[in-house]
């Protein structure tokens, strides 16, 4: 090896070098290129292998001329790299280009359960007279949901409310949120104002109007001095607050074994407004709730002196009131889970 030979492998190799910096596609391209050159095992490294077979006072001058060839080729790689790395920016900017002026996408909005929405519509207007709302279980004991309610056992009045039972003996599925007026007094002190909605089950053939499962919103107040014209007065408010202002009510006697006296509570037919059509029965008038004073029974198993405190309580069924507001005619759909049904409560 004599150093005119090895002073051209340098310079061919700084021509060749050059010549793929400038002509590399992209960075990961120029970062090899830099290990295949410039590396420990490189081609440089190479070439300068060949140093050692030179006489010693030739070496200095090969020196000089691999630091410029290695420092040639240093600055071609970075300036390509930059190049690129500059164009691979603009590049990504164009491609993620964000338009912020376009709209949005709609979100898909749910929507209240026509069931849940009767039932926060109630408890809103029955807030507004100070009552709260109370959860009480869904599985009760026969105790409060009949014999405390002054239905004892094999009382013909029990065939009032058709009831599903649990495997443990003395517990059923309540058939109504009444059992919840004996949690609540055997809870709280007079004075009460609660109300007490949720999900009831009854051994029931499904029909338009009939369901095996359904919803409750009991009603009850207690304090000394509650009367009858209390209640009425109560009612008539809710019902115009529900159905509109004004419209007619009525009071009918009903039969209730823990309410003594008890009532049916009528609004005037809110498709015919009075005279009668298919949907009241030709009666003009609608059903919404049934409610009663509170037996002094029932007051006594609930913990309180019936000489003391007397109470009211209704118990209404929101699928019914959503039915009446919205002209539903068939109760199963509130069960049915059919979006197109659903969807229209918006
Ligand atoms: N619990 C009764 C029913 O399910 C309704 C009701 C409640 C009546 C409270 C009077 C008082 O039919």
């Amino acid at each position: 090896m004599d150093l005119a030979q090895l002073t051209r492998d340098l310079e061919d190799l700084r021509s060749e070098a050059l010549a793929q910096a400038a002509a590399a596609p992209d960075t990961t391209a120029v970062e090899a290129l830099e290990i295949e050159l410039l590396g420990k095992k490189g081609r440089l490294t190479g070439v300068l292998r060949g140093i050692g077979g030179l006489p010693a006072e030739d070496r200095p001058r090969v020196g000089a001329i691999a630091n410029a060839v290695r420092e040639a080729i240093e600055a071609a790689l970075r300036e390509r790299g930059a190049a690129l790395r500059g164009g691979e920016l603009e590049a990504r900017l164009r491609r993620e280009r964000l338009d912020v002026t376009t709209p949005g996408r709609p979100l898909r909005r749910g929507s209240l359960h026509p069931s849940i929405e009767a039932m926060a519509d109630i408890a809103r207007i029955f807030a507004q007279f100070g009552f709260v709302v109370v959860e009480s279980p869904e599985v009760e004991d026969d105790l409060k949901n009949f014999q405390m309610l002054n239905i004892p056992p094999d009382h013909p009045a029990r065939d009032l409310w058709d009831t599903l039972y649990v495997d443990q003996p003395g517990n059923l599925l309540r058939t109504h949120t009444s059992p919840g007026q004996i949690r609540v007094m055997q809870s709280m002190a007079p004075p009460i104002r609660v109300l007490l909605p949720g999900r009831c089950y009854r051994y029931e053939a499904v029909d338009a109007s009939h369901g095996f499962e359904f919803f409750q919103v009991e009603g009850l107040m207690v304090d000394e001095g509650t009367t009858l014209a209390d209640l009425k007065g109560l009612l008539d408010q809710f019902a115009h607050a529900m159905f509109g202002a004004g419209r007619k009510t009525r009071f009918r006697p009903g039969y209730y074994p823990f309410t003594e006296p008890s009532v049916a509570f009528d609004v005037e037919c809110l498709v015919c407004g009075g005279p009668g059509c298919p949907a009241c029965g030709r009666t003009g008038w609608m059903t919404i709730l049934g409610a009663g004073m509170v037996h002094p029974v029932v007051l006594q198993y609930g913990g309180l002196d019936p000489e003391r405190y007397q109470g009211f309580a209704f118990g209404m069924g929101p699928e019914r009131i959503s039915m009446l507001k919205h002209g539903i005619t068939d109760l199963r759909l509130f069960m049915d889970n059919d979006l197109r049904f659903l969807e229209q409560f918006r």
